[in-house]
């Protein structure tokens, strides 16, 4: 089936491969929050329960689909069963970009149909106990740009993917 909007994708990974510790990123560093904001407000975002579960609260300006066989019918978002519901679903939400936001299986499962990754290296290897190994054979990088977190010190090299096969 053919969609009518972009699929993208957005996470930040660690020097060790880490994504989340105990239910929650494994870092706080405000300005890759920011960044994580920018990218995708105004946009559709489809995620793992967990991943939902791990956020402070909804999202603002943003469609929440949640992926999920046991989460109860919860106000503002939208619960399916697989990722092809996902993204019947947000095509009936008429969005032009959708994002998946993690987490693990969401990422093993369309992150090679995207046709931009958003990647933030993450220049720490800390306590996580969720991990992504990312690599990419069907992108390459367009764009790359380091940056450093004022309020931690923390470097981060963010890398635009772009889809080439
Ligand atoms: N650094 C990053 O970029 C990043 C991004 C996202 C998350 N995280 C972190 O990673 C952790 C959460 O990720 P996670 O990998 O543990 O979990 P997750 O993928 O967010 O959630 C897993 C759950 O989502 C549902 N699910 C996932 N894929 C599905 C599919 N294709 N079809 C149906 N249901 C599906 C299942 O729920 P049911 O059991 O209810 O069916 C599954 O148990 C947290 O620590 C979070 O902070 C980090």
């Amino acid at each position: 089936m053919s969609y009518s909007f972009t699929l993208e994708a957005i996470l930040a990974i660690g020097l060790n491969d880490a994504i989340g510790n105990k239910g929650t990123l494994p870092w706080h560093i405000p300005s890759e929050l920011r960044l994580f904001k920018s990218i995708t407000e105004g946009h559709t975002l489809i995620m793992g329960k967990n991943t939902f579960v791990s956020l402070p609260s909804l999202l603002s300006n943003r469609h929440h689909i949640i992926l999920s066989n046991t989460m109860p019918v919860t106000d503002g978002v939208h619960i399916v069963p697989s990722m092809s519901a996902a993204l019947n679903k947000a095509d009936e939400l008429h969005s032009e970009k959708v994002l998946l936001i993690g987490g693990v299986s969401v990422f093993h499962e369309a992150l090679h149909e995207c046709s931009v990754i958003h990647v933030s290296r993450v220049m720490l290897a800390p306590e996580a106990d969720t991990f992504y190994a990312f690599n990419t054979l069907h992108h390459r990088i367009d764009e790359s740009v380091c940056f450093r977190d004022p309020s931690t010190k923390v470097d981060i090299i963010y890398q635009k993917y772009k889809r080439i096969i």
